[in-house]
């Protein structure tokens, strides 16, 4: 693994070698165990967008490491006034240890990688979010104790989220249904992927069929950054008919009463906010891997 652009490019087992460490290294934090893998590197955070969660778990997990994060606003880069991905690459090779970057498009992130020489960490673009999701089965892992064989439902349209998921459960043995709404289907890229897993995939507009006995339901904000204006055509119901030991994840930030009730989102916020914190432990162990 040289990057991490998007989960369609990693293996199962590479998938499980970041979860394996990532556990470890939740282990480690919590026992007071040093872990400085990354002791003189430095990690250039580009953001395009807003963030929460992936700017605190990236800064903190790289001083947790050891080593130098630097976050790096498109507002004050020469990038954000138009110098091509392509020399900012080869620029930043020269300083940084590796670059974790949040933008729209993923060619912007997929350029990066090929035009610079350090690890490039995709930190979400409109096509993907793989951090979030490793951290994401990370928590599934840890709550269910396995992952092959479990049935994950996720409910909402088919954007960067339902694109990681469907790859990421797929990959690691769990059947997917998504119910998105008409018009707001993945794109043929993660359809195409996911139809070569036969009928351990389906996508339908039922979101109470897709939730039928399922392990997992996730659901994600209507519009996703950017998009804001489509939010009142993407009502949909939810918590239907899963299990009744389903579990409940979400990435945040969310929308009370739109695509998640008060009750619901209460009733598993212990699952959802370790979710969130595992973004920590599964960066982290992201980092170690493709920059000691
Ligand atoms: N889930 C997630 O990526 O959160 P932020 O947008 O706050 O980083
Ligand atoms: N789909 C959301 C995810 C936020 C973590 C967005 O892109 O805004």
């Amino acid at each position: 693994m040289k990057h991490l652009l998007k989960l369609l490019d990693l293996t199962p087992e590479e998938i499980t070698e970041i979860l394996n460490l990532a556990d470890q290294l939740k282990y480690e934090l919590k026992n007071g165990i040093p872990h400085k893998h990354l002791e003189g590197k430095t990690l250039g955070m580009i953001f395009q967008k807003s963030s929460t969660r992936t700017r605190v778990s990236f800064e903190t997990g790289m001083y947790q490491l050891g080593g130098h994060p630097l976050f790096l606003s498109s507002k004050d880069l020469q990038i954000g006034r138009g110098e091509p991905v392509q020399d900012t690459a080869r620029v930043l090779s020269r300083y940084l240890s590796g670059i974790m970057i949040r933008t729209f498009e993923q060619k912007e992130v997929d350029d990066l990688a090929k035009y610079g020489s350090i690890p490039i960490i995709n930190g979400l673009t409109d096509f993907a979010h793989p951090c979030q999701v490793l951290a994401d089965l990370m928590t599934i892992r840890e709550f269910k104790n396995k992952l092959d064989g479990l049935k994950f439902c996720f409910i909402g349209d088919g954007n960067n989220m339902a694109n990681s998921l469907t790859v990421g459960c797929l990959k690691m043995g769990m059947s997917v249904s998504l119910a998105c709404p008409e018009g707001y289907y993945p794109p043929s890229e993660i359809l195409d992927f996911a139809k070569t897993y036969g009928d351990k995939f389906e996508l339908v507009n039922d979101p109470v069929r897709a939730a039928e006995n399922a392990d997992v339901i996730y659901t994600d904000v209507w519009a996703s950054m950017g998009q804001e204006g489509e939010a009142e055509k993407r009502k949909i119901a939810f918590m239907a008919a899963a299990k009744p030991d389903a579990m409940v994840q979400h990435c945040l930030p969310a929308h009370r009463e739109e695509e998640i009730t008060e009750k619901v989102f209460e009733a598993h916020a212990n699952e959802i906010f370790e979710e969130a914190e595992n973004r920590l432990h599964a960066q982290k162990a992201v980092m170690v891997l493709l920059m000691k």
